[in-house]
C-alpha cells in the first residue's frame, strides 16, 4: 500500500522519463502529472480530456472523448508530429469507462511505454463502487468489439 499516491504516481513517470512525448490521457481534473513530466525531461507534452482545463506553457491540449475509436488514428497522425519514444500516462481514467478493455487495448496501441494507475477496492472496505453503466440504447457503441484476442 502507498503511503503518498501523488508520490507514487510521480515515481512511476520518472522510470519513463526522458520521452520525446509524454501523453496524459484525462488530465484535466489533476494537470499536475502532465506539468511534472513536462518539467523533468518530457520534450513534447500532449493532455487529452473531454472537459476543458488550464495547462502549463508547452503542454499542447487536446479536447477529446479517447474512448472513441477515433483516437487511434488522430494519434498516428499526431505522433509522426513528434516522432520518438512515446510515454503514456493512464492515471484513474479506467473505471469511468464504459468499455475499459477496448479503451486500455486502443490506448496502449497508441505509445510505447505506460504509467498506468488504478484504484483498487479494498476488501470489506466501503461497499460503494462506480461501475459504469449505459442506457440500454446506447450499448451498441459503448460495448467492446470482437478483437480476436480473447478480451
Ligand atoms: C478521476 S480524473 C483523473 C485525473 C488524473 N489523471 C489523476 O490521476 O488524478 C479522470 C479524468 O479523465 C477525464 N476522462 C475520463 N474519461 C474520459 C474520456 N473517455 N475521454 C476524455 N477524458 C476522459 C475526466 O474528464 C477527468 O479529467
Amino acid at each position: 500500500m502507498f503511503k503518498d499516491i501523488h508520490q507514487a504516481k510521480y515515481d512511476l513517470i520518472d522510470k519513463g522519463l526522458p520521452s520525446d512525448l509524454v501523453i496524459d490521457f484525462g488530465s484535466t481534473f489533476r494537470p499536475r502529472y502532465i506539468e511534472y513530466a513536462s518539467k523533468n525531461g518530457a520534450k513534447n507534452c500532449l493532455s487529452i480530456d473531454y472537459q476543458k482545463g488550464d495547462f502549463p506553457k508547452g503542454v499542447e491540449f487536446e479536447q477529446m472523448d479517447f474512448s472513441k475509436d477515433r483516437i487511434v488514428q488522430f494519434l498516428d497522425l499526431y505522433r509522426t508530429k513528434a516522432p520518438g519514444k512515446c510515454l503514456g500516462l493512464m492515471y484513474d481514467i479506467l473505471l469511468h469507462q464504459y468499455g475499459p478493455l477496448h479503451v486500455l487495448r486502443n490506448l496502449l496501441s497508441t505509445v510505447d511505454h505506460v504509467c498506468l494507475g488504478n484504484p483498487v477496492l479494498k476488501e470489506g472496505g466501503d461497499p460503494c463502487v462506480f461501475l459504469p453503466s449505459v442506457p440500454e440504447d446506447e450499448q451498441g457503441e459503448c460495448t467492446p468489439q470482437p478483437t480476436g484476442y480473447g478480451v
